[in-house]
């Protein structure tokens, strides 16, 4: 069995108390699971006003934790982070903030961020660099939209993204990398694409990976995974394909009994 990852992004939907209601429903849920939860990475990632107030139901919640589900593989995410280390950048978040906050992972570049604020290639490229500075792990976003998918440009956009977002940057041994294929035009359509065509497309990543750093690294600190319109009923389907190491969960994971049956799917 291959060791995978499950993240959750809640955007921007919940207000203070319902995110910790949610957090405090999951970490319930997982230590009731039966099985025991190994060889799967559970990263949340809730808006930055609400990080502290997680990270602080993941230090209570603990003690609920039995033996047989540990809470060593739970980890906080942001869903974003400046790339400059302090200064004037007004309402920027430092990604030494995030760090100080708990956090271990952080999303870049996701589509919304892209569309929505006009966030450059450029710009994803020095978010990765500093995420991967602070001792944090970038989950990359990249993909296709649907006008882009009909002409047929997909690998080329996506070839594009993943060389831009890395090109340059070294990866350490103790560093880690997740890249996210999102195609655009499925992520809260309750449509995703097939498994294997998403695995086509993980493909494509992984070669460019291999062309950007030795082996090794490839394998062991780099995860490719697939995010748009996933749910417990086709997570599997996704993350049994060779090339898919997890999922980014957007609206199922804001329900606590869904995020956690996919839980339960990915370690059984
Ligand atoms: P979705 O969102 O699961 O609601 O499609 C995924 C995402 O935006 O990362």
């Amino acid at each position: 069995m291959k060791y995978s990852i499950i993240i959750a992004n809640w955007k921007m939907q919940l207000g203070i108390k319902e995110t910790e209601d949610l957090a405090e429903d999951i970490l319930s849920r997982i230590g009731r699971l039966k099985k025991k939860v190994e060889k799967l990475d559970v990263v949340l990632c809730p808006s930055p006003s609400v990080l502290e107030t997680v990270s602080k139901v993941f230090q209570t919640k603990h003690s609920l934790f039995s033996r047989k589900a540990k809470l060593s593989y739970l980890s906080l995410g942001a869903q974003n982070c400046f790339w400059e280390k302090k200064g004037a950048f007004t309402g920027e978040v430092s990604p030494a903030q995030l760090k100080e906050l708990g956090c271990n992972y952080v999303i870049i570049g996701h589509s919304e961020r892209r569309q929505i604020l006009g966030e450059t290639d450029k710009i994803i490229h020095k978010k990765v660099k500093a995420v991967l500075d602070t001792g944090m792990v970038p989950v990359i976003c990249v993909g296709e939209t649907f006008e882009e998918r009909q002409r047929r440009a997909t690998d080329y956009v996506i070839i594009n993204q993943v060389s831009r977002a890395i090109e340059g940057i070294d990866l350490r041994a103790d560093q880690k990398l997740i890249i996210a294929y999102e195609p655009v035009w499925v992520i809260g359509s309750g449509q995703a694409v097939k498994p294997e065509d998403a695995e086509y497309v993980n493909r494509i990543i992984r070669r460019r990976m291999i062309d950007f750093y030795p082996l090794p690294i490839v394998r062991n600190n780099i995860r490719i995974i697939y995010g748009g319109s996933i749910d417990s009923v086709n997570v599997k389907q996704f993350v049994s394909q060779e090339t898919i190491d997890g999922a980014l969960v957007g609206g199922a994971s804001l329900k606590s009994k869904e995020f956690v049956k996919m839980i339960s799917k990915l370690i059984g």
